[in-house]
């Protein structure tokens, strides 16, 4: 089995790689920072790439299929958490960045990878959202519009 999970660097990501790690797998892990073989069983790749450098994604994703084949399984799990209050001018820039990683990283990564998948005409994409995309949390406008528009 061939998966890749983006975000794998920390937090659920990194759990979600130990989760799948085994003798048969392949992970391909992207984060920024590169997340070494961390010990794990199976074959572990890793790659240094942003979400929202689309250029960087499509590099990560021709070297994953190109050795290993279409992915059965791509986890777009980056993402970042911002609170925005509304009456700050400098929450606008925040809303850009939270709803480019969020939303536009997680579109780019499925992006990355589903036409591999769909010429081998198999394969499960997965974007991780949050609970806070089906309900508004206080302070949390950036990160609760950009869940919802992942959940969309
Ligand atoms: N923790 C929660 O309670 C919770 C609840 C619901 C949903 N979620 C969602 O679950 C996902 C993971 O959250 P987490 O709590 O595990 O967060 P985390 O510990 O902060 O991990 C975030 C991961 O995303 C990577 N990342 C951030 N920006 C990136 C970018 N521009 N390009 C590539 N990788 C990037 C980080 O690695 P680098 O810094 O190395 O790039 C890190 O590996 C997020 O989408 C989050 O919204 C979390």
């Amino acid at each position: 089995m061939r998966i890749v999970i983006t975000g794998a660097s920390s937090g659920i990501g990194d759990a979600l790689a130990r989760h799948y790690a085994a003798g048969d797998v392949v992970l391909g892990l992207i984060s920024r920072r590169k997340a070494e073989g961390k010990g794990l069983p199976g074959q572990v790749v890793s790659y240094a790439a942003d979400v929202t450098d689309e250029r960087a994604l499509a590099a990560a994703a021709e070297d994953f299929i190109r050795r290993f084949g279409a992915p059965d399984l791509v986890i777009a799990n980056a993402g970042i958490a911002s609170g925005t209050e509304g009456a700050d001018l400098g929450d606008i820039a925040k809303l850009r960045k939270v709803l480019d990683v969020n939303v536009a990283g997680l579109a780019a990564t499925l992006a990355a990878f589903a036409p591999a998948m769909r010429a081998a005409g198999r394969g499960t994409l997965a974007g991780i959202a949050s609970v806070a995309g089906f309900r508004g949390l206080a302070g949390n406008g950036a990160y609760c519009a950009s869940k919802s528009a992942a959940i969309t």
